[in-house]
């Protein structure tokens, strides 16, 4: 289900009642889709209680247990505004030990679920915008919750982009509901690194894309997700348009252990990810990026 940023943060245990926030919840996992050779989407239920309640942007900690917890972006579950009625779902991509077990985990068992947590996407606070949603690779997860937001209450904003990149097209996300994203008026623009002769799309890193997209810069807000070297380009790339720093959010990623403010892990500047972020306005976050290593 989806809520306000202020409900959802104050309702750590997600509405159900649980003791607190550093208190894993069992989930079942109900369902499992490959979406790449090392991709997977998860559908997920509580084995108890109410559905997870979120805000587009927040994350969960996520745990095949035994093996560890990492932060996972929320990519979509629940109903009212992002018009999706359903379990909780998680897009991962198996990179290490954690994320190995959770995508190895079989429908029928259970993981451990914490949050939601984190400053969400500002969705509400965009109406009447032109909105630029510019993904790279495993990025569009957390943004799939923000666009179906925004389809939701389509009549509420100006143009809508989703200016979208993989390194390969074999490598891309949802596609099948890129297509039903457009019929609901989402302008979809692809672009893949490199590919074969059976590629007619684009080809070219993102930023690229925001060059030839149609939108007015004098009220464009811009949704960022992806690796941080796409995300500098990016920014660079809307600057050139006329989108200044402080109409770019951005989601930020850092090692965590605690996701909610307690152990100092995931720290950038002087700030802490998982508390303050993910999502930052580039103008918070410039300064901390311009040094090196940070
Ligand atoms: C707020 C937030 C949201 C996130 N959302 C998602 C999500 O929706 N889906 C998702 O799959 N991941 C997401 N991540 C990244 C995910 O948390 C990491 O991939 C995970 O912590 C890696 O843990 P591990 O134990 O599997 O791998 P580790 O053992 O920690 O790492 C194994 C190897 O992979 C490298 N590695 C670690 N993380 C990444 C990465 N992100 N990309 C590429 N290489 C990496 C390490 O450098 C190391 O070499 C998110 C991270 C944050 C902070
Ligand atoms: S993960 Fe512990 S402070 Fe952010």
């Amino acid at each position: 289900m989806l809520v306000s940023a202020e409900t959802a943060t104050n309702a750590l245990d997600g509405g159900r009642g649980a003791p607190g926030p550093m208190v894993p919840a069992p989930f079942q996992l109900l369902s499992k889709r490959q979406d790449t050779a090392d991709t997977w989407t998860l559908e997920l239920a509580p084995r108890a209680g109410a559905p997870l309640m979120f805000a587009p942007g927040q994350f969960t900690m996520l745990s095949a247990f035994g093996t560890g917890e990492v932060p996972i972006s929320i990519s979509g579950g629940g109903g009212g505004e992002a018009g999706e009625d359903g379990p909780l779902v998680h897009t991962v991509r198996a990179v290490g030990l954690a994320t190995e077990a959770i995508c190895r985990a079989s429908p029928g068992e259970v993981l451990s679920v914490r949050g939601p947590f984190g400053r969400p996407w500002p969705v509400a606070e965009i109406e009447g915008a032109d909105v630029l949603v510019i993904a790279g690779g495993i990025g569009l997860a957390p943004l799939r919750p923000a666009i179906l937001a925004l389809l939701a209450r389509r009549e509420r904003y100006g143009r809508l982009l989703l200016l979208y990149g993989g390194r390969s097209p074999d490598q891309l996300l949802y596609t099948p509901e890129l297509e039903q994203w457009e019929v609901r008026g989402l302008d979809v623009a692809v672009s893949v690194d490199s590919a074969g002769p059976e590629w007619l799309g684009h080809v070219g890193v993102v930023p690229r894309l925001v060059a030839r997209a149609s939108f007015d810069p004098a009220s464009a807000v811009a949704l960022v997700c992806g690796p941080e070297v796409m995300m500098r380009f990016t920014v660079a790339a809307l600057a050139q348009r006329g989108v200044g720093q402080e109409r770019v959010h951005a989601s930020m990623e850092r090692n965590m252990q605690c996701g909610i403010g307690h152990c100092g892990h995931c720290q950038l500047g002087p700030t802490l990810v998982c508390r303050d972020g993910p999502v930052y306005r580039w103008s918070e976050l410039a300064p901390w990026l311009a040094i090196r290593e940070l």
